[in-house]
């Protein structure tokens, strides 16, 4: 069985081709972000138009790389949500189309249960039941994974989420798009014990987060520093408040994900979605999980960040698992869903 899997949801084409039994035969990505950087930020606008210039000659590609043809392809998947509409619209038609060319069936994947089964893709392979740290641009929420499919929400964030907190708080540091490698990048430079930032719901019982009022700490602290200190030291001091912006977040992050490890008795911790790329996560969260005798999987970091490996790879995963049928569809219609939980299911929200 082969998978072709198309991912469109935000700035990134990913096109992959995953064998149900060889795993990942082949992958190609294109980033828009040099495109969006002069915005500083995605314009939905220009992301579907790139969408549907790239979709194609990607798809060619990894066939090509793969060493298959379009006629060995047995199923082809998509994401349908969460995400920018029109970016998902492009990504879905031409997964829609190319099936119905085929007379092939067509598996619509929830961006996030790709991100959460993404670390599957490669060895040493967690294996079920864990609890998935999900922290991407748009979402932060630990979940508990019995199985595929089989996904319990334990908590979320209440505001901002921590991509979005990475990314805010780079951008009103004039560090451009996206925020996050770059606020980190930057973090390197400085020393995080210069400033102490709020760790909003650190210590609160539940396993939610809140990251709002981040930006505004940071924002407050820079502009006092700017009237006070001699334009010489701003420099260094943005860099020792980036610094201690990341440990902020990372610091909440950690503490969470050993609550709900704590909460739910369970020893593994899977890490996914484009934050799961920040080092200073990677590095704390290790010695952080070892009191508890548990372990941490991180995705390698082409499969954090958004990528068409896990849209296929989630797709051969739901159908090892006997969740999708491979009945060639009567109708190839289709909806996508930019607003999406995945608590609400995965076979799309109640509309
Ligand atoms: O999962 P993803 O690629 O797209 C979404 O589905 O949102 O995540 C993108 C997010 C952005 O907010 C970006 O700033 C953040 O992941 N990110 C990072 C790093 N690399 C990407 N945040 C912190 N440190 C990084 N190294
Ligand atoms: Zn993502």
């Amino acid at each position: 069985m082969i998978f072709l899997g198309i991912e469109s949801s935000c700035d990134e084409t990913g096109v992959a081709v995953v064998h149900a039994e060889r795993g990942l035969l082949a992958h190609t990505l294109h980033s828009q972000v040099s495109m969006h950087e002069e915005y500083g930020g995605v314009v939905p606008e220009l992301a579907s138009r790139d969408h549907i210039r790239r979709i194609l000659p990607l798809t060619r590609r990894v066939l090509h790389e793969a060493g298959v043809g379009l006629a060995d392809v047995s199923a082809v998947a998509y994401t349908a949500g969460p995400g920018l509409a029109g970016a998902l619209l492009t990504g879905a038609s031409v997964a829609q189309a190319i099936a119905w060319a085929l007379q092939l069936p067509v598996i619509p994947i929830h961006h996030l249960e790709g991100h959460l089964l993404s670390p599957r893709l490669v060895e040493p392979r967690p294996e079920f039941p864990f609890v998935a740290l999900l922290v991407s641009g748009g979402h932060t929420q630990l979940m508990q994974v019995d199985g595929v499919g089989q996904y319990q929400l334990l908590g979320e964030t209440l505001d901002d989420a921590a991509g979005e907190a990475f990314d805010k708080t780079a951008k009103l540091m004039g560090l451009g798009y996206p925020g996050g490698p770059a606020l980190s990048r930057l973090a390197q430079h400085g020393n995080e014990q210069r400033l102490k930032l709020p760790r909003p719901k650190l210590h609160s019982p539940d396993l939610d987060f809140s990251f709002s009022g981040l930006k505004t700490a940071v924002l407050t602290q820079r502009n006092k520093a700017r009237a006070q200190l001699p334009e010489s030291e701003w420099a260094a001091f943005d860099a020792d408040l980036a610094a201690a912006t990341e440990a902020a977040i990372v610091d909440v992050l950690v503490g969470k994900s050993v609550k709900a490890l704590r909460t739910t008795g369970l020893q593994r911790l899977v890490v996914a979605g484009g934050v799961g790329a920040n080092r200073r996560l990677r590095e704390q969260l290790a010695p952080a999980l070892k009191a508890l005798s548990a372990e941490v999987f991180f995705p390698p970091l082409e499969f954090c960040t958004d990528n068409g490996a896990m849209i296929a790879f989630a797709a051969a995963q739901r159908w090892q698992a006997g969740l999708v049928s491979l009945a060639t569809p009567e109708n190839y219609g289709f909806s996508v869903y930019p607003r999406w939980d995945l608590a609400q299911g995965v076979a799309g929200p109640a509309e």
